[in-house]
């Protein structure tokens, strides 16, 4: 395995892992900045190839801030690891990811980041926006960019296999198919469609997001607000009917 590194827009570097096995692309987001922000930590078994990446980049050991939505292995496994690789570095979540588990997990204490509450690192500024069970799990939160109005937004737009690292178009198709085609595996269920599910998607596309910084599969350039509007139909013709 080895990890490709892409500019997707300015200073945000996509670094990209294939794993055969589970046959998907594991993404970090990497913002180049006078405090670096990394997005996602990949899997703990990940981390040689990550740091790799990342200091393709940077020096690793410059690391400021560890931003993730939720607390899965993909998302944060290797965050220990990282609070080792750069001494300054810091893990930032929501409360009940720090209540709930961070506190207890991490080697250093994270720092909380309230509901809408701005997190300044050099000439960029991100946005924490708090999104319980979007796209899963209690303490979930995604952040925006709000330089160049980039979403990371974390498993949203999830497609398999081993993409191109932007498209332009497309890309809710590719989600969509892959929500169907979740339905009848092993792994569904991933996403709970709740009260909030629908209320909390409008809410992204009205931050008018240019890019889209997607986990699994392809980012996304252009309209992120329709892009965002259509999946939310999507999620609701797919996932709002419960189990077959
Ligand atoms: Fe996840
Ligand atoms: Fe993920």
């Amino acid at each position: 395995m080895k990890s490709n590194v892409a500019e997707i827009a300015p200073d945000l570097y996509r670094i990209s892992t294939f794993h055969p096995d589970y046959g998907i692309q594991f993404n970090q987001f990497l913002i180049k900045d006078d405090e670096p922000f990394l997005m996602h930590t990949g899997f703990k078994k990940m981390f040689p190839l990550t740091l790799e990446g990342v200091a393709s980049v940077i020096e690793p050991s410059t690391l400021r801030w560890i931003g993730f939505s939720h607390f899965e292995s993909d998302e944060c496994g290797a965050l220990n690891e990282w609070l080792a690789a750069s001494p300054q570095a810091q893990a930032v979540c929501s409360l009940v990811g720090a209540i709930v588990m961070v506190n207890d997990f991490a080697d250093r204490p994270p720092r909380v980041l309230a509901d809408n509450e701005a997190l300044e690192i050099g000439t960029h500024r991100l946005r924490f926006l708090s999104t319980p069970h979007v796209p899963h799990c209690w303490d979930a939160g995604l952040f925006l960019e709000e330089t160049d109005r980039t979403l990371l937004c974390s498993d949203l737009f999830f497609q398999p296999g081993d993409p191109d690292p932007l498209i332009e178009a497309g890309i809710v198709d590719r989600a969509r198919e892959a929500m169907i085609a979740n339905l009848s595996s092993p792994l569904a269920n991933d996403m709970p469609y709740t009260p909030y599910t629908d209320t909390t998607l409008q809410r992204l596309a009205a931050l008018e997001p240019r890019t889209l910084a997607v986990m699994h599969g392809s980012s996304f350039r252009g309209d992120g607000r329709t892009a965002i509007l259509d999946l939310a139909e999507a999620i609701k013709e797919t996932l709002s009917k419960g189990p077959n």
